[in-house]
């Protein structure tokens, strides 16, 4: 019985030292052990939970339109056009990535995007049978594309509009004017023209706002992003846009495709990082900036918002003007003409927020509140989840006097607003629970492992103190090993200890 006794405490001592050491260990390499295990999970593989979330997302997604309705087209171009905001109309959006295909050679993955849209008439604000009075932007196109031809072919244009009954504005119902699609005489024509008149674009029988959108895999094009199985590269980040690298549009580092494509975000955020993300529907790279820390249920979250420098083009932000081709236009808008086949379409945020005054002097009825219509994506920092996004922006179109064309001879040189789009993604409460308790593991391992290694170190110390001291009563080594009061209490009771 006594030879055993050390034997065993030696094998109970080794033991423990290794649990210690492993404790340790655990502890030190904490981070870099949270870090495997998330990026194996937030990886594209076609067995991990981020794939089955990202293919068929059952977040709840809303897309809301907001239609500006204009009330005194007859009296323009001498009154300044008078619009109300209607809406939101608002549609649930299905989302699913299609065609997908696995490059594991380049640690890349490609896929569509297919979005169903259903109109949700219990929580929007108006029906698809309102009638609503937009600018004409079917004339607004031709003549846009017009712009520079000569005397002749301008007059002709002119009379065909005339003939064709084209006015400045379009009384359509809600429904036509979004994703139904109404039918025009002039889209007859342009079915029928050379590809180099329309700019190339497909033809199509109707003219409508978001016509052919719904169910359509082609609108967002062919991505193709990185799945993050290669180490230190994360998933998600865009690599090639409808089979390209690089943006056809622009010239020098506005040309460069970088970013997330959405839907992963880098982790490790700080207030100084720079949010990168690529957006098909504006054709370019955009870049957030730090603006908040706020809270939502109980998870707090960095705000990253568009500025007012994000769409400036004044020698303020010397990054900007490559996006400018003939002439750097107002501050705060977005000329997507080249990848919206030569249509006058340019971009901003809604109702013209951080956008040139000379914008909003054009039109009555525009509001900006940047609690309404500022742009930004609020991601829990540590793990790079969006928590709290509002993606918006406004649809407008160009005008600009032509005085061979009867119908824009005498417009200003203005941009129209017809439509503004929000899409919210907000947290739902399981989905946050869940994140608090990733967060709360990775915040708190390494101290609860590193507690275990001193629990541990604690018993051999206490167990080897034992061996030596074998004489020594058990409540003696306790008194020594922890070390509750302070010296001064000792001395006042110096009798306690004996
Ligand atoms: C994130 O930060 C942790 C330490 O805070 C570090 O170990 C890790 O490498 C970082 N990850 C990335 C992707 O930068
Ligand atoms: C839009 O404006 C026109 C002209 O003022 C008006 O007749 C129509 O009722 C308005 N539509 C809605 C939905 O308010
Ligand atoms: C609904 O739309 C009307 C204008 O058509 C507007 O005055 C009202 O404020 C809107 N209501 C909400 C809740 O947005
Ligand atoms: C599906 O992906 C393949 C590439 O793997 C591509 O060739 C094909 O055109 C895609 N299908 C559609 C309908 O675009
Ligand atoms: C994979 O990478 C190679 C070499 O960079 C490239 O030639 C090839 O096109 C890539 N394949 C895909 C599908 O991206
Ligand atoms: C989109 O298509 C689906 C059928 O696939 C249809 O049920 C839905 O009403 C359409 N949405 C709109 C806004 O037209
Ligand atoms: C819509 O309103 C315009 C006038 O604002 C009117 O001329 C047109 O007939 C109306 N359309 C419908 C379908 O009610
Ligand atoms: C956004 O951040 C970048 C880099 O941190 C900086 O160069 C730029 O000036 C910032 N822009 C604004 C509007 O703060
Ligand atoms: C601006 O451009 C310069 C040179 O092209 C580059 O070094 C810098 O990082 C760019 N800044 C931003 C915020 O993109
Ligand atoms: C918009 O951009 C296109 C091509 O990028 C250019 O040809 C056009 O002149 C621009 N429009 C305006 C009004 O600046």
């Amino acid at each position: 019985m006594r030879g055993r006794a050390p034997q065993w405490r030696r094998a109970a001592c080794a033991c423990a030292a290794l649990l210690a050491a492993a404790a340790l260990a655990t502890a030190l390499a904490w981070n870099s052990i949270f870090e495997s295990v998330f990026a194996s999970q937030v990886a594209l593989k076609p067995d991990t939970r981020s794939f089955r979330d990202w293919v068929a997302p059952t977040v709840p997604l809303f897309f809301e339109v907001y239609l500006f309705n204009w009330t005194n087209p007859e009296n323009f171009p001498e009154e300044t056009p008078n619009l109300v905001e209607l809406g939101p109309y608002r549609f649930r959006e299905h989302r699913r990535h299609v065609n997908i295909s696995w490059f594991p050679e380049n640690g890349t993955m490609a896929y569509m995007t297919q979005r169903t849209w259903y109109f949700d008439a219990d929580t929007s604000n108006g029906t698809l049978e309102d009638n609503v009075t937009i600018i004409n932007v079917i004339a607004a196109s031709a003549i846009y594309r017009a712009r520079h031809w000569g005397y002749l072919r301008q007059k002709g244009l002119s009379m065909g509009l005339a003939m064709f009954g084209q006015g400045i504005s379009v009384s359509r119902l809600a429904g036509e004017l979004l994703f139904e699609g109404y039918d025009d005489p002039l889209m007859e024509i342009a079915k029928n023209l050379p590809a180099s008149t329309t700019g190339g674009a497909p033809p199509l029988d109707r003219f409508g706002l978001f016509y052919g959108r719904n169910n359509s895999i082609d609108t967002d094009g062919y991505v193709e992003i990185t799945t993050g199985e290669t180490p230190g590269v994360l998933p998600g980040q865009i690599v090639r846009w409808n089979h390209l690298d690089h943006l056809p549009f622009y010239e020098g580092s506005c040309a460069k495709m970088a970013g997330s494509a959405g839907e992963f975000m880098p982790h490790n955020l700080t207030e100084e990082t720079q949010l990168e993300i690529f957006m098909g529907d504006l054709c370019r790279t955009v870049y957030f900036n730090y603006s908040a820390t706020q809270s939502h249920m109980g998870l707090n979250y960095h705000k990253y918002e568009l500025t007012k420098t994000s769409f400036d083009y004044s020698p303020l932000a010397p990054n900007n003007t490559c996006f400018c081709k003939e002439e750097c236009g107002w501050s705060g808008v977005m000329n997507v003409s080249a990848c919206r086949f030569g249509a006058p379409a340019f971009l901003s945020l809604p109702h013209f927020l951080h956008g040139d005054a000379d914008l909003r002097s054009k039109v009555d009825g525009l509001h900006p509140d940047p609690d309404k219509h500022s742009f930004y994506f609020g991601v829990e920092p540590k793990l790079g989840v969006p928590v709290d996004v509002s993606a918006r922006f406004q649809f407008n179109v160009y005008l600009e006097p032509i005085p061979n064309i009867a119908l824009f001879a005498n417009v200003p040189r203005m941009l129209f607003p017809v439509f503004w789009v929000q899409q919210k993604v907000v947290l739902e409460e399981k989905v946050a629970a869940e994140l608090r308790m990733v967060r709360a593991v990775s915040d708190w391992g390494a101290t609860i492992c590193a507690c275990v290694a001193l629990t541990f170190a604690g018993i051999i110390t206490l167990a080897s103190c034992c061996k030596k001291s074998q004489f020594k009563k058990p409540k003696d080594i306790i008194v020594t090993l922890e070390k509750p009061r302070d010296e001064a209490e000792m001395k006042l009771n110096p009798n306690e200890k004996q």
